[in-house]
C-alpha cells in the first residue's frame, strides 16, 4: 500500500505551519522562528551534505525561558521523480519530523517534544523548512559502547541491551530510522536505566508491511564494530521471537556489506 498514495501531491508545497496546540501562550515568538533563525540562537551543527542547519534557540515564556533546538532545512528533499519510483519516500522535511515526532510521543517513545513546524514555498520551487522542538539535555555519551573498545563490561551490556529494547519498540511502532549513528540518539542516565531519545527524525520512514531489508538497514548504521552489531542483533532478535543465529548471520552479512563500502 502507498503510504501516501498521492494525498501530499497537492498540499506539499504549500506554506505550511503548525504550532503546538500545548504552546499557544507563546505562540507569537514560535510564529517568529524562521524569521529570527538567523540572527537568533547558538549553532549547533551544519550537515555539509544538504545544507541543513541546527540551532540552539531561547524563547521567553512565562514559566521561564525554554530552550529549543530548531533545525532548518534548505531542500525538500523532494524529487518527483524519485517518488513516483519509491512512493514512501514522498514527504520529508519539517513536515515530515513533526508527523514522526508526534506518532513517537504517542507510542511512549522518546523524542523532543515538537514545538513548531514550518515550511514555505520559494520562488522558482526552492523551499525552506524549519522544525523547532525541546532542547534535550544530555548526562550520558554512549558513544564509547557503540565503538570496539569498552571497559566497562557491565554497564556496556546493560546500555546495548535496553538500547536493542528501544529500537524493537521504535520497529514496533512500525517506524525505521534510517540513520541511527551516534549523534542523532540522545541518552540519559535515570537512576539504574538509560533514557534513550532519537532525533533527525527526516531520516525515519512509517512502515506497514515491514520487511527483512527494512530491519536490517536500520541497524547496520548503529556501530562499525561487529562485536557490538552482534550483541545489539542477539537482543533484538530476542525481542522480536526472531531466531537469533539466522538473524545474527544475516545482520553480520549486511553489517559488512554496509562498511567495507
Ligand atoms: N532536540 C535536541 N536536543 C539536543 N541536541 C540536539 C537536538 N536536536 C539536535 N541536537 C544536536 O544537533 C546535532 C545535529 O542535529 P541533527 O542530527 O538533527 O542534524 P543533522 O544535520 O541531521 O546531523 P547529521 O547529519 O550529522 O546526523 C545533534 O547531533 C545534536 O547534538
Ligand atoms: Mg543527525
Amino acid at each position: 500500500m502507498r503510504e501516501n498514495s498521492g494525498k501530499f501531491k497537492l498540499t506539499h508545497y504549500r506554506n505550511y505551519t503548525w504550532i503546538n496546540p500545548s504552546y499557544l501562550d507563546i505562540q507569537t515568538q514560535l510564529l517568529e522562528i524562521p524569521e529570527n533563525f538567523e540572527q537568533n540562537g547558538v549553532l549547533l551543527h551544519v550537515n555539509p551534505f544538504d545544507f541543513s542547519s541546527v540551532k540552539k534557540v531561547k524563547i521567553d515564556s512565562l514559566g521561564g525561558g525554554i530552550d529549543l533546538a530548531v533545525k532548518a532545512f534548505k531542500f525538500p528533499q523532494y524529487i518527483p521523480l524519485r517518488r513516483r519510483l519509491r512512493p514512501n519516500r514522498g514527504l520529508m522535511g519539517a513536515r515530515h519530523c513533526k508527523k514522526i515526532a508526534m506518532i513517537l510521543r504517542n507510542m511512549g517513545i522518546l523524542t523532543p517534544e515538537p514545538l513548531a513546524s514550518f515550511e514555505f514555498q520559494k520562488p522558482i520551487g526552492a523551499y525552506q523548512g524549519f522544525y523547532a522542538c525541546r532542547f534535550l539535555e544530555t548526562n550520558f555519551n554512549h558513544k564509547p559502547f557503540l565503538g570496539i573498545d569498552f571497559t566497562n563490561e557491565i554497564m556496556y551490556r546493560e546500555f546495548l541491551g535496553e538500547f536493542a529494547h528501544t529500537i524493537f519498540r521504535l520497529h514496533k511502532c512500525g517506524i525505521f530510522h534510517y540513520d541511527l549513528t551516534h549523534s542523532n540518539i540522545l541518552v540519559n542516565k535515570v537512576g539504574d536505566g538509560f533514557n534513550i531519545a532519537f532525533i533527525d527524525l527526516n531520516a525515519c520512514r512509517k512502515r506497514i508491511y515491514v520487511k527483512e531489508k527494512h530491519i536490517l538497514g536500520s541497524l547496520v548504521k548503529i556501530s562499525s564494530s561487529a562485536h557490538v552489531m552482534n550483541f545489539i542483533g542477539l537482543e533484538y532478535a530476542k525481542h522480536m521471537g526472531l531466531d537469533p543465529v539466522k538473524f545474527t548471520y544475516k545482520l553480520d552479512f549486511a553489517h559488512g556489506n554496509h562498511w567495507q563500502n
